[in-house]
């Protein structure tokens, strides 16, 4: 806040137009210290700017041309719909082949069935030809919260001569990635959850340097031109992030993003991601001795290697507990269709007693039967 108030009174109050030189390298600077201190990437290969989805749009498309004569883009079934959406549209647009990897259905109790969502190398290996232009995976699943394995993942695309973009977003600011050391080509990204940068805050995009001279943006801006003030009459991508830039900053965002991934920079991303890991081990050790016997079912993968920083609880009447639990309770978790519940400790801001706090009540809530009685029609369910 305090940042803010004196960029707005001093930096650009009393400043105006003589700050612009202080402010135009914004995205690269706040994408470096996203990348330094969440990524595990040096400067130079990240950028925060505009949304996730039109990040996503824009290394999509510049993957496919990177990869020319390849006709196969593939995602799977339990990826974020914005990505799914995109993928869709793309391929409509370029006329290409879209493969959606079905994820494993696993048995719930009740004969309902459900999914952890993991892709493992060895699902994906038998959609991997050489027509793939792309893979493109979230890094945790949005809804079970497992956790696929970077390194491995990325590898096999890259032995098929496909790119993989990894949608990072339920990841970053949880999770301890190593872009560099795990070879990632391209991904995409938000600030705005564990990142703890606020709403509206810049997403960001992760372009490698091993593959930044290959690739070209689908948007040819004023900001990725060569000699930009120049204001030359042909297009011409100058080098290096700036070249995946298309326009203007938006600065008091950016400055929301400094407050936030300095946090993280300053605790560190490995001791997050290990408070992450007890956090949810913790939450499954009370799912085990408390909703499971209530008939709840863990989505999530137990294995603290294969998922991120929330659980996944399904239950039949997801929904109206879920309810219950804000507007009686004050918990409040996440209901995602069909039938599940996220819980996460947010671990820079959410301690270890709050978790079990707000585990006493889910269960005691759901044993109270009170939900039964919710009426959901005619509530916008989020
Ligand atoms: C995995 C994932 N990808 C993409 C998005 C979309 O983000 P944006 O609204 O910034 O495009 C979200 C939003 O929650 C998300 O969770």
């Amino acid at each position: 806040m305090e940042s803010i108030n004196k960029f707005l009174i001093e930096g650009w109050g009393a400043r105006i137009v003589d700050g612009w030189a202080e402010w135009i390298d914004k995205a690269e600077t706040t994408g470096d210290l996203i990348g330094r201190a969440a990524l595990g990437a040096v400067a130079g290969q990240t950028l925060a700017m505009d949304t996730t989805s039109v990040n996503f749009y824009r290394l999509v498309r510049a993957a496919i041309t990177a990869r020319p004569g390849r006709r196969t883009i593939i995602t799977d079934e339990a990826n974020f719909p914005t990505d799914r959406y995109i993928m869709q549209g793309i391929a409509e647009e370029l006329d290409l082949n879209l493969v959606i990897i079905p994820n494993e259905l696993l048995e719930h109790s009740t004969g309902e069935s459900f999914s952890n969502e993991l892709v493992t190398p060895e699902i994906l290996n038998p959609h991997l030809t050489d027509d793939v232009a792309l893979v493109t995976l979230s890094v945790v699943a949005y809804r079970s919260g497992a956790l696929h394995n970077i390194k491995e993942l990325t590898d096999l695309a890259r032995e098929s001569g496909a790119l993989m973009i990894w949608d990072a977003s339920h990841a970053v600011g949880a999770v301890d990635m190593q872009f560099d050391r795990d070879g990632v080509d391209l991904a995409v990204g938000c600030t705005y959850k564990y990142g703890n940068s606020g709403p509206g805050s810049p997403a960001w995009l992760y372009v490698s340097k091993r593959i930044q001279s290959e690739l070209r943006m689908p948007i040819q801006g004023w900001f990725a031109q060569r000699n930009q003030f120049l204001m030359g009459s042909k297009f011409e991508q100058t080098e290096g992030m700036r070249g995946f830039q298309i326009a203007s900053p938006s600065i008091v965002g950016l400055l929301c993003i400094d407050e936030g991934f300095g946090m993280i920079e300053e605790a560190s991303i490995s001791a997050i991601n290990d408070k992450a890991a007890k956090g949810t081990a913790m939450m499954i050790e009370l799912f085990d001795q408390w909703l499971d016997p209530l008939g709840f079912e863990l989505v999530t993968p137990r294995d603290s290697n294969l998922r991120g920083g929330h659980i996944s609880i399904y239950h039949p009447d997801a929904a109206q507990i879920a309810r219950g639990l804000r507007d009686d309770m004050k918990v409040i978790p996440d209901y995602r269709a069909p039938n599940s519940i996220r819980v996460a400790i947010s671990p820079l801001a959410t301690s270890y007693v709050e978790v079990f706090d707000g585990f006493e009540r889910i269960r005691d809530y759901t044993k109270s039967g009170k939900y039964k009685d919710l009426d959901l029609s005619g509530i916008k369910v989020s």
